[in-house]
């Protein structure tokens, strides 16, 4: 058997929460490769509202297993919260969510970092979502890091080492700050953990593939905001893109299966850093307000604009996407015109490829589309769309050449259509 992926295709917060929980029935086992609790990964069903951080978005479909493989990190707090929460609504966990023993910890003082480099940052800081997540990820390719494993051996001799160091650095930046509440939550969080099963991920989920079960994928963040790939230093700080599933699960290149690429009809990024198509007009501010865009965990507003295209087509290309998922169609049913990015201009030079860097001087070149002007919202097949929503899509197809497979006409697990169906 192979893996398939989920992954976001923009600047996060695509839909991917709604999708792989829609998705979760076909498959055996869901798994997050990377990223932590700054994701915030949102499903709707039967009227109630769930924002997952850590745990996987395939905890609300059966019993299926759900694993946070290595390539994650952990907040034994903020994990605890989220657990708890989701065992009072009903929802218990602990037989069937694994955890990795290579899983790096986010410690107290990963926190506290981090808003120690924001600050030092001034006006060019990245806007993170202050989870501790670059400090954790440095320590870990810095070969510091605190491992779910390392718990259960030496623990607290590993934990004060990391902890000695990160406050020799907060001495040197003059950062004051007060670990007591924090470090008591997270101490908690530790033993809390310990009732979970931990893993090795990377034996567990090849097994299940050996055995003939299917695994999904998921994937926080996205694309342009990967490490590598995104836009740079405006990123988060772990491989978000198809790849970081086989380095943050354990899976070999050669076992991707289909690799979903997920995107919104329009296009959001919150915190600092380039956004060529954003928008600071009554357009944006429409998309904002009718697409509730505003952050699932922080509740950040988050900054709107048009399709980027040239983006798009970049995300494709480097994650291999096979199907491609538009979400959020309906927040564009009131729209007379739809405005898609298929160029940038640089220095009066137009470019259809996304170049080294688009943190200064890049003009969308944008082309246009009528608006369908129809409710989506309760639409059930695709037999219904409108004439203008399908050539929104064949459009898009055309550019990216791939074929959009799922749309989503709005929050709940049910306003979710699945296309071509014949094959
Ligand atoms: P994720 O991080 O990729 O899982 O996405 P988020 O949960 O952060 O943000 C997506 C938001 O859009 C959530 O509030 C979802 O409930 C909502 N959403 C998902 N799909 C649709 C859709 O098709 N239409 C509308 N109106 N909202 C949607
Ligand atoms: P999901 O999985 C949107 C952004 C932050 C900031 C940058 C770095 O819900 O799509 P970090 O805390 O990771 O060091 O912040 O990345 N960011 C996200 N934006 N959705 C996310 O996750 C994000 N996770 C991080 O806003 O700009
Ligand atoms: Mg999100």
């Amino acid at each position: 058997m192979k893996v398939d992926v989920l992954l976001g295709l923009q600047w996060g917060d695509e839909g991917k929460g709604k999708v792989v929980d829609v998705l979760t029935p076909k498959y055996d086992v869901v798994a997050r490769f990377q990223g932590g609790p700054n994701a915030g990964h949102t499903l709707e069903f039967e009227g109630q509202k769930y924002v997952l951080r850590s745990i996987p978005s395939g905890i609300f479909q059966g019993d299926k297993v759900n694993i946070i493989g290595n390539g994650v990190v952990l907040d034994p707090a903020l994990f605890k919260a989220e657990a708890e929460a989701l065992e009072a609504s009903g929802h218990p966990l602990k037989e069937r969510l694994h955890i990795s023993r290579k899983a790096h910890l986010i410690l107290p003082t990963h926190r506290i970092l981090d808003a120690a480099y924001e600050a030092a940052k001034g006006d060019a800081k990245v806007g993170t979502t202050g989870k501790g997540i670059g400090p954790t990820y440095t320590d870990k390719v810095s070969r510091n890091g605190v491992r779910v494993g390392d718990i259960l051996h030496n623990f607290d001799q590993k934990y004060g080492a990391a902890k000695a160091r990160h406050e020799q650095i907060l001495k040197s930046l003059n950062y004051e700050y007060d670990l007591t509440e924090l470090e008591k939550a997270w101490m908690e969080g530790i033993e809390y953990l310990k009732q979970f099963h931990f893993v090795d991920s990377e034996h567990e989920v090849n097994n299940y593939l050996k055995d003939g079960k299917s695994v999904l994928c998921e994937g926080a963040q996205g694309t342009m905001l990967d490490i590598d790939f995104g836009s740079y230093p405006f990123v988060t700080s772990s491989n978000t893109v198809c790849a970081g599933a086989c380095t943050g699960l354990g899976v070999a290149p050669n076992r991707i299966g289909e690799v979903f690429g997920i995107f919104k009809a329009y296009c959001t990024r919150v915190g600092a850093g380039p956004f060529p198509t954003e928008l600071f007009d009554e357009t944006g501010d429409n998309m904002c307000t009718l697409g509730h865009e505003f952050g699932s965990v922080t509740g950040r507003k988050r900054r709107c604009g048009w399709i980027d295209l040239v983006a798009l087509k970049y995300s494709v290309m480097i994650n291999g996407v096979t199907k491609l998922i538009m979400m959020k169609s309906d927040v564009l049913d009131t729209f007379d015109t739809i405005k898609a990015c298929v160029a940038y201009k640089i220095d009066g030079e137009e470019i259809d490829y996304f170049p080294y860097d688009i943190n200064e001087g890049v003009e969308p070149v944008y082309a246009e589309l009528p608006g369908w002007k129809t409710d989506m919202t309760k639409m059930q097949s695709e037999d219904e769309f409108p004439e203008e929503f399908n050539a929104y899509l064949t459009f898009l197809e055309e550019q990216l050449g791939v074929e959009i497979k799922i749309v989503s006409v709005g929050p709940d697990r049910a306003q979710t259509i699945e296309r071509y169906t014949e094959e």
